[in-house]
């Protein structure tokens, strides 16, 4: 392993070969003071293809089998949310900093013993909420640290699609290998989103409900290329949560795949505060248009349209991020314990669900 404070490159295995993987794979390539020397994945000519065309050395059928390099100095996890743990673990006990993607385990349980094993390495874990480094979503924590909306008392968070499970039938669609459907899925991003703008406050009760009605039935689905699964469909398409928050407010959390609705594929967040308001509204990934702040300008209601582009790659700023935490050598609240409460909180979804009432966040 490298020192990673000084100008040496810091050496990169990547593990996946999806969306996940390569859009991982292509931020670190692209970045100076980086090597990627190492990539794992199970589809063979993929692999071989990526290795070629972004210059990687060093191929992997099997994950272990990166992670048990000694000349690593970073371990990007991009495959199904049941291998976050183990690799990150192994990842982590011998040394290296962890890249993971959201969600960091299909339970808290899961995620906590990942945070264990970073804290007790005493190297960074650093998970991949890119939506909250949106260009828009920047924009109005700016704007809400210059402005005061008074107490934000609620917010909606959401993330609904019309017709959008990925990979019907995929490890997506896995109990075991996701740990749920959209909640689990679109649902740490959305969360992730909201708590930011809220300045983090903690979730300590959860009332939630799911359903599976379309893709039990088979329907829903759209064409993608997710891996793996057992052509069943276990987990939910729908899950609305209201969770209670430690300041007195509380957070509308729902999370689609697919309904029978006027969604798209839409994001949306609404902050609802004493003196004024905030929405964010992204459908189907646009780039412009997606703010409105609202506040009475003597008396009479005013909505504000800022104009604020949001270009692509925000994996790259989060990883970007992750570097420079490395690089500054302080990374002692950068063990994942915010991306851990995430978890916790989803755990409480899934319970309040199954036991069909509120339950307290572990
Ligand atoms: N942050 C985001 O915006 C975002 C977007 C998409 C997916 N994700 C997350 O990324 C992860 C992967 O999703 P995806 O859509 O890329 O999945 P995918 O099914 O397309 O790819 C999974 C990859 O993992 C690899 N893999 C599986 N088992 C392996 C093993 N034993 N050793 C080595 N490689 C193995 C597969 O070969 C495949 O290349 C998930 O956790 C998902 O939630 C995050």
């Amino acid at each position: 392993m490298s020192d990673t404070t000084a100008s040496t490159p810091l050496r990169v295995g990547v593990v996946g070969l999806g969306f996940a993987g390569t859009t991982a794979l292509d931020a670190f390539s692209s970045l100076p003071g980086v090597e990627v020397v190492a990539l794992a994945g199970q589809e063979d000519e993929r692999l071989t293809h990526l290795a070629e065309t972004r210059g990687v050395e060093g191929r992997y059928h099997d994950w272990e089998d990166l992670v048990a390099r000694d000349d690593l100095d970073v371990v990007s996890v991009g495959v199904p949310n049941h291998l976050h743990a183990p690799i990150a673990i192994a990842a982590l006990s011998s040394g290296k900093h962890v890249f993971c993607e959201k969600p960091l385990a299909p339970t808290g349980d899961l995620a906590q013993s990942m945070v264990d094993a970073a804290r007790k390495a005493d190297r960074v874990l650093e998970v991949a909420f890119n939506h909250r480094r949106r260009a828009d979503v920047q924009f109005i924590r700016r704007y809400l640290d210059e402005h005061d909306i008074g107490r934000i008392y609620h917010a909606r968070t959401s993330w609904r699609r019309r017709q959008g499970i990925p990979g019907l039938g995929s490890w997506f669609t896995n109990q075991a290998m996701a740990g749920g459907g959209p909640m689990i899925d679109l649902g740490p991003h959305m969360l992730d989103i909201a708590l930011f703008l809220m300045d983090e406050p903690k979730v300590t009760r959860v009332s939630a409900v799911t359903y599976g009605e379309l893709g039990r039935a088979g329907r829903g689905g759209r064409a993608a290329g997710a891996t793996g699964g057992t052509r069943t469909f276990e987990v939910e398409d729908f899950a609305s949560a209201l969770l209670r928050l430690d300041t007195g407010g509380s957070i509308h959390l729902e999370t689609s795949w697919a309904s029978h609705s006027a969604d798209e594929e839409d994001i949306a967040v609404e902050l609802l505060g004493a003196a004024g308001g905030v929405r964010l509204f992204v459908r189907d990934y646009a780039t412009d248009d997606t703010i409105r702040i609202y506040s009475d300008i003597d008396g009479v209601p005013a909505t504000t349209v800022p104009t604020v582009h949001v270009p692509s790659g925000h994996h790259l700023k989060v990883i970007e991020e992750f570097l420079a935490t490395i690089r500054s050598g302080a990374w002692a609240d950068s063990y994942g314990d915010s991306a851990l409460h995430r978890s916790r909180v989803l755990d409480a979804v899934y319970a309040s669900a199954q036991q069909q009432q509120e339950v307290e966040v572990a």
